[in-house]
């Protein structure tokens, strides 16, 4: 045993000093690289270090990953009495809204409007795309840093300058500085600016974006769908079924989006890059509200997603009805959704199976998923004012039904298309 782990020891020390440039030698003097931290770029592995610290809160105690395990795809909720909610770092206080996973969310382009081809009509219609948040309110990853540092609630510190200055007493100074140069803790306002640069660009390292799923083994011929698996990948496809791929499909609108042509859509690429599984794009599905998020127990609190992103005017063209947005929440990547339990911005879905059969059944037995309101009809989108019930998607399939038809697939379908889901787990990290 000692013989081994002395091996894996000068095995580690030898690829440290091939890998690792001698200013973070210096700086993790006292501290040695852990061995997936050998092929990161110092840049990187500062991000991590910060991506990691529990001081970056008030009380000390919450870091970014107590929220976002990399043993739970990057996404969790830091042993909160709400399965939804993430623990934030003021005692008992929760936050509003389930944790994405962080794995393909660089992928995620600028908030933006842009064209996409409506499903129903044919016709290009100018959506609203990408960003980081659920309403896209932090145009990207590094916009994204300030959030929940800074956010009272979450990691309550009470100003750029607050972190800033505990980096730079803190234990990876000097990475820090070997970084971005001896300066960096000069001018504050631009060493936030870079520490948020350093956190986004770990987040956009190969760890983030494995592409190790069963289907992309299958993409790759290096491995077989079962029939039940393969089955569900039609009905995922199927634009008279699940229709899932029209939201859920391979990049963001119009192509380009850094890595391969958004080839998804079609069904027929066979490069793993290419199935995002997201456009990155918003939709109003409707889902019911989540009684257990302490904030609902206000009846006239709703969470209103993208239409409460600040500034949103200043990207939409002129005459936009904003409005329309109202419900609005970005469509998440399904990669790894079969171990990011529980679903939807709200997290009212314990399990993956309910997130799927109320696509297929919200409309054709609404009861299954809504209460009963006071006048005995069944409370349908009861978490949007009615105002905005417009907004909801009730043209698209698989949630075009009329009470009385048929769902657009049985129940043994939607246990293929859970089986299908299920492929799209990437392996754990070696
Ligand atoms: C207390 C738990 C918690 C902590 C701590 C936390 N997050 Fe999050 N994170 C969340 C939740 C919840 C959301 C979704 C919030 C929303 O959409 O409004 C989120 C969203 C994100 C997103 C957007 C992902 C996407 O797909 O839109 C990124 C990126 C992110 N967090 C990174 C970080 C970083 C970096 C830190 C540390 C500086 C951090 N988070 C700290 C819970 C947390
Ligand atoms: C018109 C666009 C659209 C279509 C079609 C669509 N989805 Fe979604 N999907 C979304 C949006 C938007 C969300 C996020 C909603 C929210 O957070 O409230 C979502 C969320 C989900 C989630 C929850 C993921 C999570 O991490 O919380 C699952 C699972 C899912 N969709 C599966 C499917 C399946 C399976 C199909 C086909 C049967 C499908 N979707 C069709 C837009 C779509």
């Amino acid at each position: 045993m000692r013989a081994k782990s002395e091996r894996k020891a000068a095995i580690i020390a030898l690829l440290t000093i091939v890998f690792a440039t001698p200013s973070v030698r210096a700086a993790d003097a006292n501290k040695p690289l852990k061995p997936d931290e050998l092929m990161l770029m110092p840049g990187d592995l500062l991000g991590k270090r910060l991506f990691e610290d529990k001081a970056l809160s008030e009380p000390r105690g919450l870091a970014c990953a107590s929220c976002h395990d990399a043993r739970a795809a990057y996404q969790g909720n830091n042993h909160s009495p709400v399965p939804a909610l993430a623990r934030f770092s003021s005692p008992g206080s929760l936050g509003s809204r389930k944790t994405p996973s962080l794995l393909y969310a660089m992928r995620s382009p600028p908030f933006a409007f842009t064209t996409k081809k409506n499903d129903v009509t044919g016709l290009p219609e100018i959506v609203p795309v990408g960003g980081q948040f659920r309403d896209g309110r932090a145009d990207d990853l590094a916009a994204q840093v300030e959030g929940p540092l800074l956010d009272k609630r979450e990691m309550n510190n009470p100003s750029r300058e607050a972190v800033v200055a505990k980096v730079r007493d803190g234990a990876y100074a000097t990475l820090a500085r070997d970084v971005f140069g001896a300066d960096l803790f000069k001018d504050t306002a631009s060493a936030f600016g870079k520490l948020a640069a350093a956190v986004a660009s770990y987040e956009a390292t190969a760890r983030f974006r494995p592409f190790s799923s069963k289907f992309d083994e299958w993409l790759e011929g290096r491995a077989l769908l079962s029939a039940r698996e393969a089955r569900g990948f039609e009905l995922f496809k199927n634009p008279a079924k699940g229709n899932c791929i029209s939201c859920h499909d391979g990049g963001t609108p119009g192509g380009d989006d850094g890595e391969g042509p958004a080839g998804a859509i079609t069904g027929l690429s066979r490069n793993p890059k290419d199935w995002l599984f997201t456009d990155f794009t918003y939709d109003v599905l409707g889902a019911p509200r989540n009684p257990r998020i302490p904030d609902n127990a206000d009846a006239a609190h709703y969470d209103l997603g993208l239409c409460e992103r600040p500034r949103l005017a200043d990207f939409a063209p002129a005459g936009y009805d904003l409005k329309s947005l109202c419900g609005a929440f970005k469509v998440p990547t399904l990669r790894n959704v079969a171990v990011t339990a529980p679903y939807m911005h709200n997290g009212v879905f314990r399990t993956l199976r309910e997130a799927v059969a109320f696509y297929f059944t919200r409309d054709t037995n609404p009861e299954r998923w809504y209460p009963k309101a006071a006048n005995g009809h069944v409370a349908k989108f009861n978490d949007l004012p009615i105002e905005h019930h417009r907004n909801v998607n009730v043209r698209q399939a698989p949630y075009d039904r009329k009470p009385g038809e048929a769902p657009r697939a049985t129940d043994a379908e939607i246990d293929d298309i859970v089986a299908f889901l299920k492929t799209l787990t990437d392996r754990p990290a070696r």
